[in-house]
């Protein structure tokens, strides 16, 4: 195993520069970044502090090799030429995913299985045994990525993607990405030093995240991570976490201002409010019903509005020109919210002119295939509204 090694952690599109930014700030090194993801160097600790910290990136990947692959043939042979009892054992069991970019075939499935059996093979050639297949525990994890005729395989270290929090156990209509959330709030250089308030919470996803910074949580302290079972750097890794996880524990703090999440839907307060327990978050989190167009801001000194306002598809029958007078009425609305600045993420074009207020920046990203605007508005006083003087 290297000393250090070469790494990448994938990202929603649209947020690999915030990941950059963040991994730095890790102490991740060599860090650049790529499509879909950024390529950092780290050492086994710094990887592992990475894995529990990270609140943008989706997965931390250790890249094995990459070579062309065309045909069933190509994948089975690109698969069987890396050395994979480096990283198994023949009691390891293993699983593989695959995504595909572009790729001849057009079944992820396929792909995978062509993987699988020349991992088997290969294992049971330098072993003598080949190790079983596990699709829900495995101890190691292969990710197979085809892009056109080009396989990337790698392991990722973390097991199931890091946006899996494990703090959504209720549903609402188009939940942001947990890790799209934290973007969000990076690009809005929300630290945890000031109020918070998600006028259109949803499932409180943008509140939970911003309660996490605020208390100082490290996201994936309490999930197990793939690393701590490989064969062969598993004991270490977990001689690591433990240091790593006690330092995460003394670093939680009270949050230092308060994180109110409203919403106009009782379903979806009520899925915020069995969310925000499942986040250990109840007592920072306050969440009240509201509507949007109306709401005066909480007491106390001004912050941060971070939300997700509905883009239209799924407010039944209103129709764009519906959601064109609902954008103005909330702009209007929260140009009253003295000294509070926002970050806005819309899918409908159509906001930024409705709600009629001047972003200082602008950031396409994208909720799973939506495109969407982030807009970054600065605090009123900064703002104008437009058309003000
Ligand atoms: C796109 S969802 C927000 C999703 C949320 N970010 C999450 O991660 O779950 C938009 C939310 O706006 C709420 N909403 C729509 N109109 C509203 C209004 N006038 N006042 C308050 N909430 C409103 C909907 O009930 C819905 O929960």
């Amino acid at each position: 195993m290297p000393e250090r090694f070469a790494l990448f952690a994938t990202a929603s599109r649209g947020t690999e520069d915030l990941l950059a930014q963040e991994l730095e700030g890790l102490g991740a090194r060599k860090v650049r970044q790529d499509r879909g993801g950024v390529r950092f160097s780290a050492n086994l600790r710094e990887a592992l502090r990475v894995c529990l910290w990270t609140r943008i990136a989706m997965r931390v990947l250790y890249p094995l090799a990459e070579a062309e692959a065309k045909g069933a043939e190509g994948l089975y042979r690109a698969a069987a030429a890396v050395p994979w009892e480096e990283h198994l054992d023949t009691r390891s069991t293993f699983s593989v995913e695959a995504t595909l970019r572009g790729a001849e075939h057009t079944h992820s499935g396929f792909v995978a299985l062509k993987v699988k059996d020349a991992i088997a093979d290969r294992l049971r050639d330098k072993l003598g045994a080949r190790p079983d297949v596990d699709t829900r525990h495995p101890k190691v994890r292969v990710v197979a990525h085809l892009a056109q005729t080009r396989l990337a395989l790698s392991l990722d270290l973390c097991g199931e993607p890091l946006h899996r929090r494990g703090y959504r156990v209720r549903q609402t209509e188009a939940p942001l990405k947990e890790t799209l959330a934290a973007a969000i709030l990076a690009a809005a250089g929300y630290q945890g030093e000031e109020p918070l308030a998600d006028p259109m919470c949803g499932s409180g996803t943008l509140c939970i995240e911003a309660g996490l910074i605020a208390t100082r949580r490290a996201p994936s302290l309490s999930r197990p991570l793939s690393v701590e079972k490989w064969p062969h750097l598993g004991e270490i890794a977990r001689r690591h976490l433990s240091e790593l996880r006690e330092e995460a524990r003394q670093a939680i703090r009270a949050a230092p201002f308060p994180i109110c999440g409203f919403d106009r839907s009782p379903e979806a307060l009520e899925a915020a409010r069995h969310n925000a327990r499942a986040a250990k978050l109840e007592k920072e989190i306050s969440l009240e019903a509201g509507d949007a167009t109306i709401l005066s801001p909480p007491p106390g000194p001004p912050g941060l509005i971070a939300t997700n306002p509905p883009y239209g598809a799924r407010l039944g029958g209103e129709g764009q020109k519906g959601m064109k007078a609902f954008y103005f009425k909330l702009g209007e609305s929260l140009s009253r919210w003295e000294g509070w600045r926002m970050a806005i993420l819309s899918g409908n074009p159509a906001f930024e002119s409705a709600f009629h207020a001047r972003p200082k920046e602008r950031r396409r990203l994208w909720n799973g295939p939506i495109e969407c605007r982030l807009l970054l508005y600065p605090s009123r006083g900064g703002a104008s509204r437009l058309g003000a003087p």
